[in-house]
């Protein structure tokens, strides 16, 4: 059940000739950052494209309870920052819900401001490691009090005068990396994050736009990214780009679906997020990228994804796991589809994502029919090819939008329907996926 409301039962029956466009909503990821920072800048900074998910609309929420202005006029929304330092004291417990990057984010974005604030969300983010955020951020001298193994709810005291840090993560997290750069905007000097594998760089890419001066070397420790502290935030135009997490369910629906072909307009392909279309095109998706371009710095294109009989499992390189982290789930749901096994090493950081990814997955499609190896970092999905996958039984979705979605995509080409207990939680990040996946001619409903 959703923290939210009632569960949301659902049902996938299996679908053909998907057609026409799906316009999909706003970057998660980009979202977050546009209102962060904009709460952080000197005037007033518009967005549009923002995703209005529930997860975003919780940080929208945080945001106002540290003292920005943030509200939607007409498609815009208006964030009125206070600057670099200039949060208050916020008057109730800060409820992040299902975001993990909303609680980490905001709690980075004020740990260097003489603050306290309390953070709370769901049964999902109660469960999730904060440690990795809060030991950097001890490092430039905030404190944190949570629950035992580093759980929320927890309180931050944010630190009255903050020293620079040098930090190297040790978990690949665009999370962390983000959290110990927006602490070190209220810090003097230069603060340092190293990350050996290269994560999501939104975060970069934005301050910079909002007037930071960040840089980013490929050195023979990894990644070094360097900030300079107290630097004030301008204002900003932000155009949020469509999100590539998002437009991973109509592609790969595409791809299973007999007889199908959706196109799914601009979409970033920043290198960092890109990687399962690279990967589904070496399984030999029909999956092309049309009228490439640039937008906003951003590399960006429409997705043509077209039904792919004879998809073939693959290994995928344990160096591209973070480039597409989210959309593993996904993956091992077009794997099942595909003849032979698809290995996927190098992924412990799913144990820890909404739910346990790989256990949520596994035990879902080994229940309808596929047969899946998991060990602590990797697992494998052994293929049946098109057209040979049962269906049939119900899987349980753990709180996790994208864990729901991926079944309801299973169901669209399994021989019997498939059912997921709670859709709710597809409300965090893709709002219009049942309006949107049935205009393209899915079968996907609520099953009462
Ligand atoms: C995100 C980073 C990733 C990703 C999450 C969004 C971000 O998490 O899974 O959905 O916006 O920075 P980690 O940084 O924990 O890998």
């Amino acid at each position: 059940m959703s923290s939210h409301g009632e569960a949301i039962p659902m049902i996938a029956r299996r679908s053909t000739g998907l057609r026409g466009e799906a316009h999909v909503p706003g970057d998660k990821s980009i979202s977050h950052r546009a209102l962060i920072l904009g709460a952080m800048a000197v005037g007033e900074t518009r967005v549009t494209g923002l995703l209005e998910g529930q997860d975003v609309l919780d940080t929208a929420k945080a945001m106002r309870a540290f003292g920005a202005e943030v509200e939607k006029r007409g498609d815009t929304w208006h964030v009125q920052g206070v600057g670099v330092g200039g949060f208050a004291e916020p008057d109730r417990v800060i409820d992040c819900g299902n975001s993990g990057t909303g609680v980490r984010l905001i709690m980075g974005a004020m740990a260097t401001t003489p603050i306290a604030a309390t953070f709370t969300g769901d049964a999902s983010l109660n469960k999730r490691p904060m440690a990795r955020v809060t030991d950097p951020l001890a490092l430039f001298g905030a404190r944190a009090y949570g629950r035992s193994g580093g759980r929320l709810p927890m309180t931050i005291l944010g630190a009255r005068d903050p020293l620079p840090v040098r930090y190297a993560t040790p978990v690949p997290s665009a999370q962390v990396k983000s959290a110990v750069l927006l602490a070190g905007l209220a810090a003097p000097g230069e603060t340092v994050v190293i990350e050996r594998e290269a994560t999501r760089d939104h975060s970069e890419r934005m301050l910079a736009g909002f007037g930071a001066s960040v840089t980013t070397e490929e050195t023979n420790e990894g990644w070094v990214i360097t900030l300079t502290g107290q630097p004030e935030l301008r204002s900003q135009e932000i155009v949020v780009p469509r999100d590539p997490s998002s437009a991973a369910f109509p592609v790969c629906a595409a791809l299973i679906c007999e007889g199908s072909d959706v196109l799914v307009p601009n979409i970033g392909l920043n290198p960092t997020r890109a990687g399962l279309f690279f990967t589904l095109r070496e399984m030999g998706a029909d999956l092309t990228f049309e009228n490439e371009r640039e937008e906003g710095g951003e590399p960006v294109a429409d997705l043509r994804a077209r039904f792919s009989p004879d998809l073939k499992g693959i290994e995928v390189p344990p160096e591209r796991a973070a480039s597409m982290i989210d959309e593993y789930p996904v993956l091992s749901v077009v794997a099942a589809f595909a003849e032979g096994r698809t290995h996927m090493p190098g992924v412990k950081e799913l144990r820890v994502k909404e739910s346990d990814r790989i256990d949520a997955m596994a035990v879902g499609l080994r229940a309808n029919g596929v047969e899946v190896e998991e060990g602590e970092d990797w697992w494998t999905v052994h293929g049946r090819g098109h057209g040979s996958v049962k269906g049939g039984a119900e899987a349980r979705s753990h709180l996790d939008h994208r864990i729901a979605m991926s079944f309801l995509i299973l169901g669209l080409a399994t021989a019997a329907p498939v059912r997921v207990d709670d859709g709710a939680p597809i409300a965090t990040s893709f709002p219009v996926f049942e309006p949107l996946m049935a205009a393209l001619g899915a079968e996907i409903s609520r099953a009462g």
